[in-house]
């Protein structure tokens, strides 16, 4: 069987070796004779597949004590709804502040607007959110309930390379299309939510990691299964769970150890990012569309300097095995989303293949 060098943005491609584990004991999960997803969320056997995610991502995340981790149903994008929901009320003013650099960014904070007051305290709209956008500290005050940002922009390329001093004001990021791709200090952070899908495991469930003193804010109305205390008091476990896609996150993470941690693989994507990124700034050919500065480890996108020839181009690319190269609709061109899983191989092959392709067409 030939797979693919998936450089999808996600669900995206998983390390091939985890599918394997989950293959081969798919049928029969610890010679229970049932499968993973067929037992309790309430068992032994399940007990201990939760507890190993929690004890890996502390050791790999470097998580202190005071923070609760939560497994919250519904993607990222629920999360969108679910810090107004949680953190808004932590100020009588229930104002939040965001920071706009992408769609996803926007999407959060017209979510947020039906919670409460949103002030955009900077944005990169102008310039097709090419970059990050420079935060003024004056415009965030002890008003804001908390700073919502993205950190890693998956549809622009682009991501924080440091991340702003609000002082007390909690720092909520979107880490969806990084996390566990970088080393971070979790301290700065209030929140750090995830959807799985990019660098942690299926689709439909968002990994939240959340200042145990920011639990107690919760509007009156928020949903149960919207309240992070729901989830921080029963453990992610007051209904039934995503079972498999906690326990896919479990494999990923043991792999994630295997390669030598967070670290190991930061030093690894910013090889691989390299590669893409010299290239295109070596050519006439391709132009990158982020901001040199800004540029994303996990997301490279750019166009091709006639854009006509895309089509030829992706459609030669899938030939060769490297798939869902289209970049989204927002910025045309092409995306190569190389999250952890996508190794240094597939890297090679896109550039030695965009080299090839640049000097076919020129
Ligand atoms: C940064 C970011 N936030 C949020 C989302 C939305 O995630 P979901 O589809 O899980 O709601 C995505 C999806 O790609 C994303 O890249």
């Amino acid at each position: 069987m030939t797979r693919v060098f998936n450089f999808g943005a996600g669900p995206a491609m998983l390390p091939t070796a985890v599918m394997e584990k989950a293959q081969q004991e798919f049928l029969n999960y610890a010679g229970m004779g049932a499968s993973v997803i067929e037992i309790s969320h309430r068992s032994k056997e399940f007990d201990e597949i939760i507890n190993a995610a929690d004890a890996l991502l502390v050791e790999l995340a470097n998580i202190p004590e005071n923070y609760k981790i939560l497994y919250v149903h519904g993607g990222a994008q629920m999360q969108f709804s679910a810090i107004p929901l949680n953190l808004i009320g932590r100020c009588p003013s229930h104002k939040a502040a965001y920071v706009e650099s992408g769609n996803f960014a926007k999407l959060a904070n017209k979510e947020a607007a039906r919670f409460g007051d949103v002030d955009i305290v900077a944005s990169s709209e102008d310039s097709n959110y090419d970059r990050i956008p420079e935060i003024d500290p004056a415009a965030i005050s002890e008003e804001h309930s908390y700073l919502h940002i993205t950190s890693n922009n998956t549809i622009y390329g682009t991501r924080f390379q440091q991340f702003p001093d609000v002082g007390s004001v909690p720092l909520v990021a979107d880490m969806t299309s990084e996390f566990l791709s970088r080393t971070l200090e979790i301290e700065k952070f209030g929140v750090i939510f995830a959807g799985l899908q990019k660098n942690l495991g299926p689709a439909g469930l968002a990994l939240v990691i959340i200042r145990e003193d920011l639990l107690e804010h919760a509007l009156p109305d928020t949903p149960n299964l919207l309240k992070y205390k729901t989830y921080a008091d029963k453990h992610s476990l007051a209904n039934t769970n995503n079972t498999f896609a906690i326990y896919m996150m479990k494999l990923v993470l043991e792999w994630l150890k295997e390669q030598g941690g967070v670290a190991a693989l930061e030093a690894q994507n910013a090889v691989k990012s390299k590669l893409l990124y010299d290239l295109i700034d070596q050519s006439d050919f391709y132009t990158g569309t982020a901001q040199v500065d800004h540029r994303s480890t996990m997301n490279v996108t750019f166009n091709l300097a006639n854009n006509d020839l895309l089509d030829d181009f992706l459609s030669q690319a899938l030939a060769k095995g490297l798939y869902a190269l289209k970049g989204h609709r927002n910025v045309g061109g092409v995306r190569a989303s190389i999250y952890n899983a996508m190794p240094l191989e597939g890297c090679e092959a896109l550039a030695a293949f965009m080299q090839e392709f640049a000097s076919n067409n020129s």
